[in-house]
């Protein structure tokens, strides 16, 4: 049966791709393949990730257009033209309208690094999630995987694992934690899941 195709697109340093791409040769993740990396920086340590393990990527930067609609038809013709079916958000930091959601029901996912809906919506990302989590004193965060849609972290959820705050924990040592204890784990599971209920004939 054809491998569901997947587009994991990036901003940062990629280890939530580096994750997706471990579990495509542990098997983890084998219902798809992911064919294609999309950065929005041209900078982002992801690309070298996709480059080492072979992955054609692609560069978009959201700046270089003169409105969100031309980013986003752009962003919708790289997909096409690589049969992209499943987008996965890695760490991913544009913004993305419902003009482009909605032409993907069901078909983006997102990881987030909280227990949603604590700490998520607009401004949380990267350290303020878990800045704001130990702000609060909560004594257990974690990481969501969930359907993207026009709200930001709105969709709906597919997974979550929690992950223990402890004593001393700075907002740097708590991310690192929820990237090795829920992050890298859910993120491929989810894919999985995604990927084998959209393979051809299911
Ligand atoms: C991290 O804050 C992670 O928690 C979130 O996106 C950021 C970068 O992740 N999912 P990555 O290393 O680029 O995958």
């Amino acid at each position: 049966m054809l491998k569901t195709k997947i587009a994991v697109f990036v901003s940062g340093g990629g280890t939530n791709l580096q994750a997706l791409l471990d579990a495509e040769k542990s098997g983890i993740l084998q219902s798809g393949e992911i064919s294609l990396v999309l950065s929005s920086n041209h900078k982002a340590y992801a690309l070298t990730r996709a480059a080492e393990n072979g992955v054609p990527s692609v560069v978009v930067e959201r700046k270089k257009f003169s409105s969100q609609e031309e980013y986003e038809a752009q962003v919708k013709k790289i997909m096409e033209e690589h049969g992209i079916e499943l987008i996965v958000l890695a760490g991913f930091m544009s913004i993305l309208s419902e003009g482009f959601t909605s032409a993907y029901p069901k078909r983006i996912i997102n990881i987030h690094p909280s227990l949603i809906p604590s700490f998520c919506g607009k401004g949380y990302y990267g350290l303020k999630v878990h800045e704001a989590a130990l702000d609060y004193g909560v004594k257990v965060t974690g990481a969501t995987v969930h359907f993207v849609n026009e709200i930001p972290d709105g969709g709906e959820i597919l997974m979550q694992k929690a992950v223990e705050v402890k004593e001393g924990d700075t907002a740097e040592i708590l991310q690192r934690r929820v990237m090795e204890e829920a992050e890298w784990i859910l993120l491929p599971k989810a894919a999985e899941q995604v990927a084998k209920s959209l393979q051809k004939g299911q």
